[in-house]
């Protein structure tokens, strides 16, 4: 890359950062705070160091439904919050809407033979639940179900293994209408829904992730409103974290009653949580941040309770948990799904309602081109730690990756370069942690392709393969060639 580019994008960058509040860094205080970095371990741009992965290592790629399909009213799809939102004025930037996305729902097979191109072992794709019910309540739609059939037979004959989300944000509307996440029958639809799924698809997936993110889709729907279904409200965003862990609770019970063989877990989008200052406040606020952040959905599966650090008997009573209820959410999860973007450095503050701790991004590493810090040692450092809290028998990177917007040049290359950058310095944090004995076991890049990306609309490209969202054409870029080597030889060098 030339340095002409390179400061191209980097002013790209800062105006993204300074005007346009992506998902996570809108949950950040804008104050530029001081920075204590005596903590700090890692010089960026250090080589990582080369690592063999083992042969039975899954080398995959991730996309979500509505940010993909398109197809938004086909064969008896119903309307989603996403929909909904998406259609709602001075919501998504550029007014985006995912009515046609990458139009996966007619090109999934094209989709798949760009992931057997780029030698992956496994793709995480999700359901779209107002597909299967439109109302999401009733007798299944059997169209909707026969296109996932569909997909995942195309996936089994490229020999690649399907990691199935269950939920990637799109409830049916009828059911926001209703109350949506916040109203505790919502955990009894998603329960009946995760039934029909397994009864139907049961017989083509061995892996389930029943959630994903429901840290930040509980949080950016019902508390800051920057997501569908856009409430702001704290009280119903707490009531919404719990209906969650019991649908969890339900789903996986569902999962082991029809296909006991199968796996099951969510997906939890994990911070790197440090305290801003050594001051007591600080590092009380990091222990309520990270109480959220990384642990709220997982202690209820895992140990029947909310963790302690933010969980008062008041927030408790205000969510509504009620007696047995913690019998329901404790589920023994078969794997952690981490997905990780950022460290978070935290502070106390009136913010985020009952978490009372803001954040803000590292600001030593270089920033992506949506202005999220590259500092590969947080993860090594966040794996470590979930590996000791949690001691799991496996664990699933089920998204990681960046946002930079490099196009095709003349010749039809993309020369992403910062994107290879980015991967060798994640994986070998990644590499670092599993030769430390870490039983990691598969890593999604996201995104197999460039998508719509919430309510960034189509302005951040996660790709390893380019989209031109005006043609639908895909191009794979060098990073997508760089990562079918990866994925061919499981060499990092
Ligand atoms: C994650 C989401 C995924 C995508 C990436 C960039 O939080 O799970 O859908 O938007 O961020």
């Amino acid at each position: 890359m030339n340095r002409r580019k390179f400061l191209g994008v980097s002013a790209a960058g800062c105006a993204a950062t300074l005007f346009s509040k992506t998902r996570l860094n809108a949950l950040t205080s804008a104050v530029k705070q001081e920075f204590q970095p005596d903590y700090l371990p890692f010089a960026p741009g250090v080589p990582p160091e080369p690592y063999q992965f083992p042969v039975s290592f899954l080398w995959g790629a991730a996309t979500a439904a509505y940010q993909v399909e398109g197809a938004w009213k086909a064969d008896g799809k119903g309307e989603s919050i996403w929909d909904r939102f998406s259609h709602t004025v001075g919501k998504i930037k550029g007014a985006a809407t995912g009515d046609v996305a990458n139009d996966s729902y007619h090109r999934y097979r094209e989709d798949i033979a760009l992931a057997k191109q780029l030698n992956l072992a496994s793709y995480r794709f999700s359901i779209s639940w107002p597909r299967i019910q439109a109302t999401g309540s009733g007798p299944a739609n059997q169209r909707g179900l026969d296109y996932y059939k569909r997909v995942l037979d195309e996936l089994h004959s490229a020999n690649i293994r399907p990691l199935v989300t269950m939920y990637h944000w799109d409830l049916p509307q009828t059911l926001e209408d209703k109350g949506g996440w916040p109203n505790r029958d919502t955990a009894g639809y998603f329960a009946d829904y995760a039934d029909v799924l397994v009864k139907s698809l049961g017989d083509r997936v061995n892996a389930w992730c029943i959630f994903n993110e429901p840290n930040i889709f509980t949080w950016l729907g019902y508390g800051t409103g920057i997501h569908a279904p856009g409430r702001t409200d704290w009280d119903a965003f707490m009531k919404a974290t719990h209906a969650v862990s019991l649908a969890q609770g339900h789903a996986f019970r569902a999962i082991k009653a029809a296909t006991p063989k199968a796996e099951a877990t969510s997906a939890i989008t994990m911070a790197d949580c440090i305290p801003r200052t050594n001051s007591e406040a600080d590092k009380a606020a990091t222990g309520r941040y990270e109480a959220f952040r990384n642990y709220w959905f997982l202690d209820p599966a895992l140990k029947g309770e909310y963790p302690r650090a933010l969980a008062s008997d008041q927030l408790l009573q205000s969510m509504g948990v009620r007696a047995g209820d913690m019998e329901i959410t404790k589920v023994p999860l078969d794997y952690l799904g981490i997905n990780y973007y950022q460290r978070s450095v935290c502070f106390a503050a009136d913010a985020n309602g009952p978490i009372q701790a803001d954040t803000q991004e590292g600001d030593q590493g270089p920033k992506t081109e949506n202005g999220w810090e590259v500092w590969p040692e947080g993860f090594y450092n966040l794996l470590t730690k979930i590996n000791g809290v949690y001691k799991p028998k496996a664990i699933e990177i089920t998204e990681n990756g960046c946002a930079y917007n490099d196009v095709p040049d003349e010749k039809g290359y993309v020369p992403d370069d910062r994107r290879i950058a980015f991967f060798r310095g994640y994986l070998g944090a990644l590499g670092k942690a599993h030769k430390e004995g870490i039983p990691i076991r598969a890593y999604s890049a996201w995104s197999l392709m460039d998508n719509y990306e919430w309510a960034e609309g189509y302005s951040q490209r996660f790709g390893l393969v380019f989209v031109d969202f005006r043609t639908l054409k895909r191009t794979v870029k060098e990073s997508g060639k760089w990562y079918a080597q990866l994925a061919a030889t499981g060499k990092l060098s």
